[in-house]
């Protein structure tokens, strides 16, 4: 091979991931193993619980990825793994393994920082110059950030209680929307997408938060609260049991979208505005990538679309494959390391892990 080849290893949060990538962008081989499933039955992520898990399936996903690239593992440039942020504990099982195996291999090593690594996933795609802006909306981020260089990020706003997607899912779970026949099998937010479909959303008025907020900051957690109380009071009208799945659900799932919509592209617009009068982007060609399992709401999009519009702005979005937790995005960005010469270990002496 004459390109560089790096091996992605992620294990942050609830899926193991692994794959190689060249240096043009070449996926050469991927693998994934979910866990969604386990933690949608106990009603979220026990930490333990996903440890035993990526335990059980790193050594197979890595393999899997390795053997269905045709890359013989001598052939490595480098391995690169998240090793922050996320669980400390699911980490700590991906970084142990990486740490095992450059060892045998004798390659270098490559940390990876999991939210820059889906901020420059959208450059394995497209021609991507910096800078761009980034909006990071899943289950555990919420983020936008200018990113200047492959490791030169400004960080323009966040979110200063708990994620979109967190919130969706915990609406869903609130609405027992596993036991819709139409939505057991998605997550909170895909469901809730789904189901907005046949609601109105205009059924419920729920104000955007931090309308008054001169910053680019996030809030979802009182917006739960309030679609907690319209969901309780509902349960009242209808009279039926916590736990049943109302009748009016369309239409809460349609309203808590549409705010949470109306509240991310408020916030962009602010980032882009700022960015713009600070000279911070090109105003020819500005640059919005939206990446995260939130992305893949084509309701949120649509908001974000009028945006950037109006705001002359280009708006990215990597395929949903590539928008949530992948190792592609990690090897992606082991590539950009090394050809920017940055972060790469070639003794990993000083990194701590559990021998096996
Ligand atoms: O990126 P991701 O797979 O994992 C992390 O959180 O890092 O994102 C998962 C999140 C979940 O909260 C899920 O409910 C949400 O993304 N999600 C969606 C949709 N699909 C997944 N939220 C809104 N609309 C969707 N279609
Ligand atoms: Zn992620």
């Amino acid at each position: 091979f004459l390109h560089k080849l790096v091996l992605g290893i992620e294990t942050s949060c609830d899926d193991t991931a692994a794959a190689v990538v060249d240096e043009t962008g070449n996926i050469l081989g991927e693998a994934i193993h979910s866990q969604t499933e386990v933690h949608l039955k106990t009603g979220g992520i026990v930490p333990s619980v996903a440890q035993q898990l990526h335990k059980e399936n790193i050594q197979r996903i890595v393999q899997a990825a390795l053997s269905s690239s045709k890359v013989c593992p001598r052939e490595l440039s480098a391995v690169a793994t998240t090793v922050k942020p996320g669980l400390a504990l699911s980490l700590g099982v991906g970084l142990s393994f990486s740490l095992h195996l450059v060892d045998q291999l004798k390659k270098p090593f490559i940390p990876i920082h999991h939210m820059e690594a889906h901020a420059l996933t959208i450059r394995l795609l497209n021609k991507v110059d910096f800078p761009f802006l980034v909006l990071l909306i899943s289950g555990g981020h919420c983020l936008l950030a200018l990113v200047r260089g492959v490791s030169d990020f400004l960080l323009l706003g966040k979110s200063l209680d708990i994620a979109p997607g967190d919130m969706l899912d915990k609406v869903a779970r609130r609405l027992s929307l596993i036991k819709h026949p139409e939505c057991s099998t998605m997550s909170g937010g895909k469901a809730i997408e789904h189901l907005a479909k046949q609601g109105n959303k205009l059924h419920f008025d729920i104000k955007p938060p931090m309308q008054r907020a001169k910053n680019c900051d996030f809030s979802f957690s009182g917006l739960q609260h309030v679609v907690d109380r319209i969901i309780t009071q509902k349960e009242k009208e209808e009279g039926i049991q916590k736990g049943e799945i109302l009748a009016s659900a369309a239409h809460i799932a349609a309203a808590v979208q549409h705010t949470t919509a109306c509240h991310i592209a408020k916030r962009t617009h602010r980032a882009i505005l700022f960015c713009k009068q600070k000279r911070l982007l090109t105003p020819s060609n500005a640059v919005l990538v939206v990446s995260g399992g939130v992305a893949s709401n084509l309701y949120i999009r649509k908001a974000l679309e009028i945006v950037t519009n109006a705001t002359e702005c280009t708006l990215l979005c990597p395929p949903p494959r590539l928008c949530t937790d992948n190792g592609i995005m990690i090897a992606w960005n082991g590539i950009e390391r090394l050809r920017a010469g940055v972060g790469v270990l070639h003794n990993t002496e000083g990194i701590r892990y559990e021998p096996k």
